[in-house]
Parts: C-alpha cells; sequence; structure tokens
C-alpha cells in the first residue's frame, strides 16, 4: 500500500524508508534506519526530483503511481546519480517512457557509466530555469556535496531549496516528515552531524560555496534527499553546516579515542578524563577498537579538543587506532588542539607516528605535552598526565575565548577585544544568604547571583559556585532558600557565611532560632528584608558554577530595609585595608578580603575562602 505525505498542497514525498540496511554505503551503520526521499511536484507539467535505492523501489513506485494518480509523468529532474537516489532510473523510463530526463553534464555522463540506456536528456546548466506553470525551478551547481555531479534546485515559487544530500539526516522518518514533527535537536542533531561529517565532511569548501549561494535565496523549505523536510526553524540547521563546514567546533571539551590491548592505555585515557572532569571539562571516551569510526569522527566534529592514545604494536600505532587517525585526516578535520599518549612495553613509537599523521591537517596545534607509558601507568606519568590536563585546561581558555562570536567578529574586523576584568565589578549584584537542606543537615553561603526571570510562572535563576557544600545540597535536593541581605547586614554575617565551608563547620550551630519556610529550609531572620524559597527545574552546568533556574513555592517579606548592593558592601560593610605599619607583602582577594601572603599570586590560585580565582586578587597596597 502507498504511503504518502503532502508537502505543499501540490509537492508530495514519494519516497520510502529502509530500516533492514546494517551499512549504509557499506560502511556506516545506520540502527534506526535511513530515508530515501523522492519528491512529486504537481504543477500543469509533473516533476519528479530523483528516485530511490533499489532497496525501496517497490514501495516507490506504489507511493508514485498514487501520487500521479491519471497524469502522466512529464520530468524527472536527476540532481544526484548516486545509486541510493538513481538506482530505478531505469525502471521508472520503463514504467513511464514519456518522461524528460533533466540533468547536467557530469550527470549525464555519469548515467552512461551506471545504464545501457539511450536518454536524450534535456541539459542543464548553472542558473537555467525550468517553467512547469506555476512554478519556476531554478538549478544551482553544487559539485561535491557530495559527488562531482550534484546540483540543487529552487522553487522561486513556493521559495522551496530542493537540497540533494545537503541538510540530510541517517534515521527512518517513521510517519514524520517535517523536522518540527520530532524532537529534532534532542533526538536527530546527532545523526545530522553523523551523516554530514562522514558524508560530506572532506568538502567543507564546497558546502561553503553551496551555502553561500543558498544565502543570495528567499529559503522558506528545505527538502534534502535524507531525513526531515525542513519548514520552521532553519537557522537551527544551517547554522550547524556553518560550523561543520569551516571545521569549527559546536561544543568546548575533550573527546579521548583510545586503543589499549591489557587496558594500560584505556587507564592512562580514564585518569586523564578525570583530571579534567575535576577542572570542569566536559570529556567524552571512545574505545576505538570498539565504536565504529563514523560516531567518533562525528564526536571529532563536535568537541573542541582531542586527545589519542594508542599502544604500540608492531614498531607502529595499534591498527585500530591507525586506520581511525587515517579515516579523520582523510575527513579533513581541522581548527583543534591535540594532547598525544602512548604506551610501549620496549618500544614506543606510537606518539610520533600519530603525530606525523595529525600535523599534516590545517590548524591543528599539537600539545608539547605528551605522555608515555612503558607498559602500566606509574607515578611519572601520573604527572605527565597533570602536565597534559593543565595544558588542555590553559588552551581550554583561549580557545572559550575563540569561539565566542563577538571574539571572532572582533577578529574579522582586525580588531583585538580585550576583557578588563573590573567591567564585571560595575554590574549591579546583590548579596544573599543561600540555604540548603540534605537531611538533617542546614547549611549556607552567600551568593551575589539571584535573579527573577519571569513573572508567570515566577521563576528565578541563581548561580552557584560547585566548589560549595550548598552547591552539592541543591544538587541532591533539587530546593533552597535565598534571604536577601539589607544594608544594615555586618561584616560578620558575610565572613560566617562565606569564609568557611559547610563541609568541615555546621554554620547554625549555637543558633537559637530556628526559623524555616514551608519547604522545610532555614532562612536568615536578622538583616534579611525578604526570603524566597526556589524548587529547581533545570540546571545549567557551567564549568566552575551551576546555574539553577527555580520555581518560587513561597516568597516572604520581613523588613522594609533596603537590599545591599555589591557596590554598598564594598563601600560601606567591607574592612578597610590595613594601617601601613600593618601591612603585608601579598594579595587580597576581592571578593571576601582573604589575604595571600607572598612575592607572586601562582596563576592558578583559587581563594581558599570563596573559591574565587586569582583574577580576582589584587596586591596589597
Ligand atoms: Fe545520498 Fe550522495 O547520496
Amino acid at each position: 500500500m502507498h504511503f504518502t505525505k503532502n508537502i505543499t498542497d501540490d509537492l508530495i514525498w514519494v519516497g520510502a524508508n529502509d530500516r533492514r540496511l546494517a551499512m549504509f554505503e557499506g560502511v556506516y551503520s545506520v540502527p534506526d534506519g535511513v530515508s530515501y526521499n523522492s519528491y512529486l511536484l504537481l504543477d500543469e507539467k509533473t516533476v519528479l526530483f530523483d528516485t530511490v535505492d533499489k532497496a525501496v523501489s517497490h514501495r516507490f513506485f506504489e507511493n508514485l503511481a498514487f501520487a500521479l494518480g491519471e497524469r502522466k509523468l512529464d520530468y524527472l529532474i536527476i540532481q544526484h546519480m548516486e545509486p541510493d537516489h538513481s538506482a530505478v532510473l531505469d525502471e521508472v523510463l520503463l514504467r513511464y517512457p514519456n518522461v524528460k530526463v533533466v540533468c547536467n553534464a557530469k550527470t549525464k555522463t555519469m548515467i552512461d557509466q551506471f545504464f545501457d540506456l539511450d536518454i536524450d536528456a534535456e541539459i542543464v546548466k548553472e542558473s537555467d530555469t525550468l517553467n512547469t506553470g506555476r512554478h519556476t525551478l531554478h538549478f544551482v551547481m553544487a559539485p561535491m556535496v557530495h559527488w562531482p555531479e550534484v546540483m540543487v534546485t529552487y522553487d522561486s515559487t513556493d521559495k522551496i531549496l530542493f537540497s540533494a544530500d545537503g541538510f540530510g539526516t541517517f534515521g527512518a522518518l517513521n510517519g514524520a516528515i517535517f523536522a518540527d514533527e520530532v524532537d529534532f535537536n534532542a533526538d536527530y542533531m546527532n545523526e545530522a552531524r553523523r551523516y554530514y561529517t562522514n558524508i560530506v565532511g572532506k568538502y567543507g569548501a564546497q558546502v561553503q560555496a553551496l551555502l553561500n549561494k543558498a544565502s543570495t535565496l528567499d529559503i522558506e523549505m528545505i527538502c534534502p534527499l535524507h531525513g526531515f523536510v525542513w519548514r520552521k526553524n532553519l537557522s537551527d540547521i544551517i547554522s550547524k553546516y556553518i560550523l561543520w563546514s569551516t571545521y569549527q567546533p559546536e561544543e568546548q571539551g575533550v573527546m579521548i579515542a583510545y586503543a589499549s590491548v591489557y587496558g594500560n592505555t584505556e587507564n592512562a585515557a580514564e585518569i586523564l578524563s578525570g583530571m579534567l572532569r575535576s577542572k570542569g571539562i566536559k570529556t567524552v571516551m571512545f574505545d576505538v577498537s570498539v565504536t565504529l569510526a563514523s560516531e567518533i569522527i562525528s564526536a571529532a566534529f563536535k568537541w573542541s579538543h582531542l586527545v589519542f592514545a594508542s599502544t604500540t604494536y608492531n614498531a607502529g600505532i595499534f591498527v585500530s587506532m591507525e586506520e581511525f587517525i587515517n579515516d579523520l585526516v582523510a575527513h579533513n578535520i581541522q581548527n583543534r588542539t591535540v594532547a598525544i599518549i602512548e604506551n610501549g612495553s620496549w618500544a614506543a613509537t606510537s606518539g610520533g607516528l600519530m603525530r606525523g599523521k595529525l600535523e599534516k591537517c590545517k590548524n591543528i596545534n599539537i600539545l608539547e605535552q605528551t605522555v608515555s607509558i612503558k607498559s602500566g601507568v606509574k607515578s611519572a606519568q601520573l604527572n605527565d598526565l597533570k602536565a597534559v590536563a593543565d595544558a588542555i585546561a590553559v588552551d581550554f581558555t583561549k580557545s572559550e575565548t575563540n569561539l565566542n562570536p563577538a571574539a571572532t567578529a572582533a577578529e574579522s574586523n582586525s580588531k583585538i577585544a580585550s576583557i578588563d576584568p573590573g567591567a564585571m565589578f560595575k554590574l549591579s549584584y546583590g548579596l544573599f544568604v543561600l540555604t540548603a537542606k540534605d537531611g538533617e543537615k542546614d547549611n549556607g553561603c552567600i551568593i551575589n547571583t539571584a535573579i527573577q526571570i519571569t513573572a508567570k510562572p515566577l521563576r528565578i535563576s541563581i548561580a552557584v559556585i560547585k566548589a560549595n557544600y550548598t552547591h552539592d545540597m541543591i544538587i541532591k535536593t533539587g530546593e533552597f532558600n535565598i534571604s536577601i541581605l539589607s544594608t544594615s547586614t555586618p561584616f560578620k554575617v558575610f565572613e560566617h557565611f562565606g569564609f568557611h565551608s559547610g563541609r568541615d563547620t555546621d554554620k547554625f550551630a549555637g543558633c537559637i532560632t530556628d526559623n524555616r519556610t514551608v519547604n522545610g529550609i532555614k532562612y536568615i531572620p536578622k538583616y534579611t528584608n525578604s526570603v524566597i524559597s526556589g524548587k529547581v527545574i533545570n540546571t545549567y552546568d557551567y564549568d566552575t558554577h551551576s546555574i539553577f533556574v527555580a520555581d518560587v513555592t513561597e516568597s516572604l517579606v520581613l523588613s522594609s530595609e533596603p537590599s545591599v548592593t555589591y557596590q554598598y558592601y564594598f563601600d560601606n560593610i567591607k574592612p578597610k585595608p590595613q594601617p601601613a605599619a600593618d601591612k603585608k607583602k601579598g594579595f587580597v582577594c576581592k571578593i571576601c578580603g582573604y589575604i595571600y601572603e607572598g612575592d607572586t599570586l601562582p596563576e592558578d590560585f583559587i581563594c581558599p575562602l570563596c573559591k574565587h580565582g586569582a583574577a580576582d586578587f589584587e596586591p596589597l597596597s
């Protein structure tokens, strides 16, 4: 039985899904299947855009016959001659002998290579048009997206781009046809990336050329040959194509690919991953002997930093790692920072050999810090792994700036953007005691970031340093209170809640009052003008901090005193610097007043009281 879908009033999807195929093109697993899209335009003339793979030809011809009804097929536009879209060309000609094939000259050559057919095709070139009645179709050449003969077609009447392989996705359509009918970002973006990187990842420049041409067109819908039709939120997929085709990472994080025979190289990779995680850096790990290369190549295009860890095998790189790196290099990976770990019980060579292969890629920064293991990880290699983790963390900060669109824009304007931390202190913050409860344990800390986000529903957000015990309590329980401090708050309150950790002190010990909101969490009744209870609905991970978005479940006004601001705290509450006679040599934390004694402040110094970094310290004066 036919199964078609209407795209518009006169455009019908007549393609088919294949869920039995194990390996697309014999290389790429398609566990969720794949769709072969073909579209039929029912204008004064009827036009078929491409056909399908032989495996689904039966359903396709049922669909085509149903969609045509009593009408004849006038045109078959062949945008791409790869057999997953053109394998049934001969059968189309047998069933519809009067159809006119429309293609470019390269496609005609390929038709003659694949088939023994005597076709009188209408040959088109860049900017040629075909009028079919109400519609005018414009042909746009798109060589190497993904074969040299590829062209796309723009319907200027309904503003539809028939994009051939471009904007395609692995995965069967499962009854839907439009990307907005599914949760594309959650359920299909990984497959869109895996499709792009593996099928056309090598041809970024050619994809860029097509994107440039497309940017001159007014496009309201994209109809690719695989996956969903885009009629809404086109920027979701176009923005990804811009990143992928320019080999820019989508996310800051480290992809670790390892090849390990007896688990020792894996052990090193895992230790490094743990060190990076401790620094708040996201990591993903792949065993190249187990995970298919298409998955790892896709991940390499996604993440900003890559680590390759391989044992030495037959005086070379371990076989699965060598294959993977060859594949990745062939896919033209660029613009990444790379670290290398090698292992070898008597003569480790894999590191240098991996470096040699990766150096051939454009703009690959291979870190000087490397790790060479003889059999198993020993304490010397732990230090080397730490050095790699530190080097990645330093580079991470630089590349975060590079990934910042504003920085990129500034760079393109040949201006140097500067970062003055002082500007952050001009933001108008309040100051709050954030409290939480885990079982019988109460705790609280000082925060300066609490804002109302929406009124209906009433929602707030707070940002909390992960090192704080209160943070962990909120992660576990999903509930908190913020007590809004007023201008009468003495410094000892900030000292009490801000300069000690609840992990080793009970901040409410000796407290004779026990004021709690309905959620059972304590609040601060004195020196505060209000208390707000929050129930977390979303948590966002931002490296050193988490941002909690919460529904307000209760709010009480306790006094009419004005709220203390960050500026008021600095001007009126925070103790002034010591008299000159008592001055020590060192640095003072601008946040909490902690003094580090010494001539130089280590770059990676973290304030033991408020957990802010070296950037928030200033020399004692
Ligand atoms: Fe979907 Fe390049 O074929």
